[in-house]
């Protein structure tokens, strides 16, 4: 192990790091809309039981492969083989994966820091109106926009693990969390609040089909950020003396908390805003609520609050969103860049400035796939669908290699490196772990059923995806 690698400074800064990494726009839209959808409270009950029951164990591999090793996912996978070639490339994969995501999503969180900036300056009601996405998205101010982000971004990771990753989670982390109970308190007087709430926490036992149950198995993955490498990369920072076992327990509990009580948020928001909706209509994609829906919902509020206010409310939803937006992108950039840091000897300055060249050329092209340019908005077509660039970087990426990622983490616990290494690891720091009930799952799932279930659920995605097909439909 490298001694002058940098470590988080404590185990906090660690929880909330990775935490940061978790929480981002699937928690704050995308899972309320889903559990509202399909079945509320049984929606819930089952997203929870695949947190613990199948991702803990995958993320507490994760962790632990990245510590053991105190390397980025090519490294790790190369010192845990003695090397062998297979696994590198499994490795590579767990590089180019997060370094392709991050191209995506920071065309995502470029939109949202437009749209933050459009509402301080208090034009909410341009926000709501009809051709507001589609001018924004097809702006200039994107070029602006990724400016700033990416100075964010850059200054963050420059400034290194602890002053820069860990800083950073210490005081947004924080901060979210103070936005989000303020918006839920204030959501929650508003009219006919108690319906969304209703809609969203009554179990329907109904609407559980094998196809809501494989999107909310995605969902948890995709949540906890597995099979990025990135809790590889983070568990790479920390000491022996950290317990994976409880880290990885309250960043699973945090990310689920923080995406039922967005629940408490927008469920009630939209019914107060429209008492005869029915939550099937909402559109699937966080994007549209976020950016289409959301935007008239606190326009409306004027009637009530004003206009200031409702501005300064869309002000501080934008300001959650984009604070969520940004840790997750600082760790899923920093994979990459540990990558080049570890492997290539980079420092971490030419690291960062290789990544932000390849990654801003990506990000650019992605961001002119929506109109701008069109051979980039109509690249090529699939499954029965035209797709653009940013379409076919989000589904090869985001919903094909992701799963099969992390069945690689599984096969290659179980097979390679072995379980019972797996299991001393998890003991350093948390001396009782290795007899304890958790250890007997976690060394028994992991080669059974966890990779069986990814298996099923990434063979499913290929087939819907590409071939518009549907096992479950
Ligand atoms: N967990 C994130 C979310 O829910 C997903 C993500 C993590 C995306 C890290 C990119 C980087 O939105």
């Amino acid at each position: 192990m490298s001694d002058n690698r940098e470590h988080f400074s404590s185990r906090l800064g660690f929880i909330l790091a990775a935490a940061g990494s978790a929480v981002g726009i699937g928690n704050l839209v995308g899972f309320p809309v889903n559990a509202a959808k399909n079945g509320g409270g049984a929606f819930l009950l089952m997203y929870a039981i695949f947190i613990f029951m199948i991702c803990l164990p995958v993320m507490m591999a994760e962790m632990a492969i990245g510590r053991k090793t105190a390397k980025n996912p090519v490294g790790a996978y190369g010192a845990l083989s003695d090397n062998n070639s297979m696994w590198r490339k499994a490795g590579l994969l767990g590089v180019i994966t997060p370094f392709m995501i991050a191209v995506f999503y920071t065309v995502l969180t470029i939109w949202i820091f437009i749209y933050l900036a459009v509402v301080v300056s208090g034009n909410l009601e341009y926000l709501a109106s009809p051709a507001a996405f589609s001018e924004i998205i097809n702006s200039p101010y994107l070029f602006l926009s990724m400016a700033v982000v990416g100075s964010l971004v850059y200054f963050i990771l420059g400034s290194g693990v602890k002053d820069g990753i860990e800083r950073a989670a210490k005081i947004m982390m924080p901060a979210l969390f103070i936005m989000l109970i303020l918006l839920v308190a204030f959501v929650l007087t508003l009219d006919n609040a108690m319906a969304g709430i209703k809609f969203y926490l009554i179990p329907d036992l109904d609407k559980i089909s094998p196809s809501v149950i494989s999107g909310a198995l995605s969902q948890a993955f995709f949540s906890l950020s597995l099979g990025m490498g990135i809790l590889v990369t983070y568990g790479s920072y920390i000491s022996k003396q950290t317990n994976i076992e409880t880290s990885a327990t309250l960043v699973a509990i945090t990310d689920t908390a923080v995406a039922f009580i967005a629940g408490l948020m927008v469920m009630p928001a939209i019914f107060s805003f429209n008492p005869d909706i029915n939550p099937s209509e909402l559109s699937d994609s966080s994007v549209s609520l976020i950016f289409v829906f959301l935007p008239k919902l606190f326009l409306a509020l004027q009637a009530t609050v004003g206009y200031f206010f409702a501005s300064t409310l869309a002000s501080v939803f934008f300001l959650l969103v984009f604070f969520a937006a940004l840790t997750s992108l600082v760790s899923i950039i920093e994979v990459p860049v540990a990558y080049l840091m570890d492997e290539k000897s980079k420092t971490r300055k030419k690291a960062l400035s290789t990544i932000f060249i390849w990654g801003g050329l990506f990000a650019v092209l992605s961001a002119l796939s929506f109109g701008m340019v069109d051979w980039l908005t109509s690249l090529t077509s699939y499954g029965g669908k035209s797709k653009s660039l940013f379409d076919v970087i989000y589904d090869m990426f985001y919903d094909t290699i992701l799963p099969l990622n992390g069945l690689l983490i599984c096969l290659f616990v179980s097979f390679r490196w072995k379980k019972h290494n797996l299991n001393q690891e998890l003991s350093e720091g948390n001396e009782t772990f290795g007899k304890s009930v958790l250890a007997k799952y976690v060394d028994f799932s992991l080669g059974t059923f966890i990779p069986v279930i990814i298996f099923v659920i990434f063979i499913n995605t290929v087939a819907k995806i590409y071939f518009g097909y549907d096992m479950f439909g």
